[in-house]
């Protein structure tokens, strides 16, 4: 399906709102195909989370605040229908805060302007919906420029799963410090992790970079330590779903593993976020909800049974890096070390 959404060069719009409903790319159809998705209502929103058609915590936020208001678009009857269209959109994905973040912004907008006329509380919702997308763009390209100074010159940065432009508003949080010391004319590459099972690096990471043009290989997960060994990978970024407020990192699964190994060999590991991936709620990343999903994403590959029949499968979607093994955590408003309850606390008062 053809549609207003733009690719260039250096952009890639994961998501847009249009005057036929919120349009994004088929993140499940890459790298074989640039399909596009139009949800027409907050029904084909929650879908398209839950199905991974758009995926990545800040890209999940956009697309619930965007479901927000074309729920709000739609309804007649606003009072009755917002909880039940917020509820809907929570109950897409567990782990990534974004997603709740993004519902509780779209609520209080609401609840602070409830009374006004019913025309203008549903525009002033769409605004705020593209408000959350301008935003995250910015916050990438800030979150890109903190970044880049960590990247070692003349070495290779390792990345799992997909942190990049395709799981944000666009330009992405990892692969945002990658694009950005690139532009700051270091000379890297990039390591893509596959990241078995869904292959978000296999399939987005190299697909998007290698569009970039930026320098990069695909290696099986299973590959990171000994090419951390071997001297070669000067930093390992990733991004995260949830960072509770002790600097635990919940992200992508596998992402533990890679942090053991890059502390192992004494190789910096750095995670991208926004604030809104912040949860400072949460004392430890202990309490973070971690996703189980469909067993058929580890028996089979594009579709291919690759295991026997029947065989019990465990899926889940995410882990808890403990904080002892985090470099930095590179913010829009700066990089948080340890100790993380202090510095992250402080970076969020600076809002
Ligand atoms: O299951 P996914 O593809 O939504 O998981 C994505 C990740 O784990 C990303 O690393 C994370 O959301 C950060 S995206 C900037």
């Amino acid at each position: 399906m053809s549609s207003p959404a733009v690719l260039t060069q250096n952009t890639i719009e994961t998501i847009e709102w249009t005057p036929n409903g919120v349009v994004m790319i088929d993140q499940t159809r890459l790298p074989q195909e640039v399909a596009f998705v139009t949800c027409r209502n907050y029904v084909e929103v929650a879908d398209a989370i839950r199905n991974m058609i758009i995926r990545g915590a800040p890209a999940i936020g956009v697309a619930a605040a965007m479901g927000v208001a074309l729920g709000a678009l739609q309804s007649d009857d606003l009072q009755r229908d917002m909880p039940i269209i917020c509820d809907t959109l929570a109950k897409t994905r567990p782990t990534a805060v974004n997603l709740f973040w993004a519902i509780d912004r779209m609520k209080q907008v609401y609840a602070r302007i409830q009374d006004s006329d019913p025309g203008e509380i549903r525009s002033r919702l769409v605004k705020e919906a593209q408000l959350v997308r301008e935003e995250d763009l910015a916050i990438n390209k800030q979150i890109g420029q903190y970044g880049a100074p960590l990247v070692p010159d003349g070495k290779t940065v390792l990345t799992h799963c997909n942190a990049g432009a395709l799981a944000t508003a666009g330009f992405g949080t990892a692969l945002g410090v990658v694009r950005a010391a690139v532009r700051e004319g270091k000379k890297i590459d990039v390591f893509a992790d596959e990241t078995r099972p869904f292959l978000q690096g296999a399939r987005l990471t190299a697909w998007e970079l290698q569009r970039d043009g930026i320098q990069t290989t695909l290696i099986t997960d299973n590959m990171a330590g000994h090419f951390l060994k071997s001297g070669r990978i000067g930093c390992v970024v990733v991004g995260a779903d949830r960072i509770a407020a002790n600097g635990d990192v919940a992200n992508k699964v596998g992402t533990y593993g890679l942090a053991v190994l890059a502390k192992e060999n004494n190789v910096p590991f750095y995670v991208a976020a926004p604030i809104s991936t912040l949860d400072l709620t949460l004392p430890s990343g202990d309490a973070i909800p971690i996703e189980e999903r469909a067993g058929v994403e580890v028996t089979h590959i594009g579709g291919i049974q690759i295991a026997p029949e029947g065989i019990a499968v465990a899926n889940p979607a995410f882990d808890v890096t403990p904080n002892r093994y985090v470099s930095a955590i590179i913010t829009e408003r700066g990089v948080a070390r340890a100790p993380y309850e202090e510095s992250l606390r402080e970076l969020c008062k600076r809002g």
